[in-house]
């Protein structure tokens, strides 16, 4: 059975939404930039012999409508189909898990697996339109589904207050991950996964937005509950919104190896999880504990954890869950979404840059890449370094 292996990968810097940098990139252009960004690393890949480009995204609609992956074939100028899928914030995790499901089912020699969320761009659509919920499943309907549609603010809440989890905890991991984004900023961490991006006003933009130099325990202590009176989820202690693309080239073994081409990783296995949607923020931890019973680990194989930061609540309980202290540093060690941004459709592609860049730079063999979802749900992958 041919394996599947990532064999490039690369993202575009993280903007923050409405304010930051990327607000005049439409998404579509931004993934397609990035997707010939990327190609261009692997020139021994003939571009049309790629079997389909797979687009994660998290809200499909308005600019990010019309079947977004094929749009992005189209502007990358490649002969190869294109499909869309969300699993919201991890769309581009899922998309990366296509991939590699198609290979192993000898259904495809290469695939391009992409991210992308303008957060920004909504304002021209998107595919969640309010007015169109099922009134079955509104809170108070006789039907008592469970909440599918509550706010991702409210989920943050809830796990903090069960898990009991309290403010100044949330607080000392929001400034972690900004002390920790910042440093690998100034080490250069980023640069070698990020792809510059040329802004309207002649700037070449080459780092993230987000991380913030001049934060403290005391400014986020001082910051007011983003989402509920009397709460304890912040702007500080949550991912903010965002806008940004990514993508991984995903290849089968056999095909790296007959065009020569080293692979960077293999991908080991994946896990997907359902809870109930009030507890999201909790999906990382069955999912996780699926990737690893299937790769035959346990988390202490695991050199690098990547916990995707949607908010410092769910992270530190969804580590102990895991077995990690939230201190550890193998966990999140340069930085995640509450500190660099969070573009939904981005994200599971974001943080595999990241991964593979964190295990190339500390000599680590095993990541876990492992992601919260909207609605109730959990995704993880776990990668082997092979360059
Ligand atoms: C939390 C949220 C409502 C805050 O929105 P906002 O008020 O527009 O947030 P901002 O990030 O612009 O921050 C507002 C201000 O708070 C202050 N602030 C935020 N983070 C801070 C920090 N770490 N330190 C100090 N001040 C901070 C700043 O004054 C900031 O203004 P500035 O960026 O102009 O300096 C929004 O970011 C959000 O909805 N996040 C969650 C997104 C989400 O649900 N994702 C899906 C996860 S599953």
């Amino acid at each position: 059975m041919p394996e599947p292996v990532v064999v490039a990968c690369g993202r575009s810097p993280i903007g923050r939404a409405f304010k930051g940098s990327l607000v005049d990139w439409r998404p579509d252009d931004l993934a397609a930039f990035v997707v010939e960004r990327v190609l261009d690393r692997i020139p021994a890949l003939d571009r049309d012999a790629i079997d389909d480009l797979i687009c994660g995204c998290g809200l499909p609609g308005g600019e990010q409508g019309f079947n977004l992956g094929r749009i992005v074939s189209i502007l990358s100028r490649l002969n190869v189909p294109g499909t869309t899928v969300t699993r919201y914030c991890a769309s581009s995790l899922q998309s990366t898990r296509m991939a590699a499901h198609a290979i192993r089912a000898g259904e495809g020699d290469v695939f391009l697996s992409v991210g992308v969320e303008s957060t920004t761009r909504y304002q021209y659509g998107t595919s969640d339109i309010p007015s169109c919920r099922n009134p079955r499943l509104e809170p108070g309907s006789t039907d008592r589904y469970p909440d599918i549609y509550i706010q991702m603010g409210d989920t943050a809440e809830i796990v903090a207050e069960r898990e009991r989890v309290s403010r100044e905890e949330m607080d000392r991991f929001g400034l972690r991950s900004q002390e920790r984004a910042v440093a690998a900023q100034d080490a250069g961490f980023f640069e070698r996964e990020i792809v510059p991006v040329p802004l309207q006003d002649g700037r070449v933009m080459s780092a993230d937005d987000g991380p913030r130099r001049n934060t403290s325990l005391e400014k986020l202590a001082a910051l007011e509950p983003a989402f509920r009176e009397g709460g304890s989820v912040t702007a500080g202690n949550s991912c903010p919104l965002n806008d940004g693309a990514a993508a991984v080239v995903v290849m089968s073994d056999t095909r790296a190896r007959a065009l020569g081409i080293q692979p960077l990783a293999r991908i080991v296995s994946t896990g997907l999880s359902a809870l109930e949607p009030e507890r999201m923020g909790l999906g990382p931890i069955e999912a996780s504990q699926q990737a690893l019973t299937r790769a035959g680990m346990t988390i202490g194989d695991i050199d690098l954890v990547e916990i995707n930061e949607a908010f410092a609540a769910q992270v530190i309980p969804s580590a102990r869950g895991l077995g990690i202290d939230p201190s550890d540093d193998r966990l999140n060690p340069h930085g995640g979404s509450i500190a660099l941004g969070h573009p939904f459709g981005m994200t599971g592609a974001r943080i595999l840059c990241t991964l593979l860049n964190g295990l190339q730079t500390t000599g680590g063999q095993v990541g876990l890449e492992t992601m919260c979802v909207g609605g109730g749900m959990g995704m993880a992958m776990i990668l082997e370094r092979l360059a």
